[in-house]
């Protein structure tokens, strides 16, 4: 097994200082260009990033990276970081306080390390692999709800809600309608987050990009939590379904996922 701890360190320092790059950009001026009719970047995504990616290159310059505004960098390396310098940049954009960093590490395909840090809250969500999920350094774990009727999900939809015909308003309500509740917070990563630490008992969403669930899923699963596709398959960060629950409640979210509505 790798010794993760140097590169958990590294992590943990850089989604600290992204952090700081949101929390203060919250008091600046926020200035926001279109990638797509919904899906926006602003420059305060753009700060974080750099200085996210600048502390990494810096302790391991031979490693891939991939970040969501696309200052990556490929490579040969078994080591590929997967950031998200904001996530949650309609929330800031609006100066919505719900938003974090998200970090992960692959080795040789396998997320082993998950970050994400909320810095309005304080809050540092951490997971290696096989080694449990803490939040600021104490372990946390799924909730014990054992019914959908019981439960508080969580969802968000997808940038191409408007213009997809396959769009997920079938599951939003169907959920509506056998939960005790639905959320929709804005930010995919601390969705898992909360999940993992008993906040919420479930989350589904589709279109997720690897820098918006790397972290949150592994996370997730060290909490005790499980993931897979909307079938019950195992789930894939490069896959285009997300399902995580406490593991109790997820044959149920299975099922209502699969029900066809007339
Ligand atoms: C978005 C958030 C949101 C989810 C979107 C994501 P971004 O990431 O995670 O909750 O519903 O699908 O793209 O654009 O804020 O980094
Ligand atoms: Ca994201
Ligand atoms: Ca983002």
């Amino acid at each position: 097994m790798i010794d993760l701890e140097p590169f958990h360190k590294i992590a943990v320092l850089a989604a600290k200082r992204g952090g700081r790059i949101l929390k203060e950009g919250l008091r600046q001026e926020i200035t926001v260009s279109y990638k797509g009719a919904l899906d926006i970047v602003t420059n305060i995504d753009t700060r974080s990033e750099k200085a996210i990616v600048a502390l990494i290159s810096r302790h391991f310059p031979d490693h891939r990276i991939m970040a969501e505004e696309g200052s990556g960098r490929k490579g040969r390396s078994p080591y590929q970081w997967i950031i998200d310098p904001l996530d949650g940049t309609t929330n800031f954009s609006h100066r919505f306080p719900f938003f974090c960093v998200s970090i992960a590490l692959e080795v040789k395909g396998r997320v082993r390390l998950g970050v994400i840090y909320d810095p309005v809250r304080r809050e540092l969500f951490t997971a290696e692999k096989g080694k449990g999920a803490f939040l600021n350094g104490s372990p946390i774990q799924t909730s014990s709800v054992k019914e959908l009727y019981k439960s508080l999900l969580v969802t968000g939809f997808s940038y191409d809600i408007q213009t997809d015909p396959k769009n997920t308003f079938d599951h939003f309500i169907n959920f509506t309608l056998n939960a005790q509740a639905v959320r929709r917070t804005g930010s995919a990563a601390l969705d898992l987050c909360y999940v993992a630490a008993g906040r919420f008992d479930g989350f589904w969403e589709t279109k997720l990009r690897p820098w918006d669930t790397a972290a949150g899923s592994l996370i997730l699963c060290e909490a005790g939590g499980r993931i897979t596709d909307f079938s019950g398959k195992p789930y894939s960060i490069y896959g285009d379904e997300i399902l995580g629950t406490n593991r109790k409640i997820h044959k149920e979210m299975v099922q209502i996922l699969n029900k066809k509505n007339t």
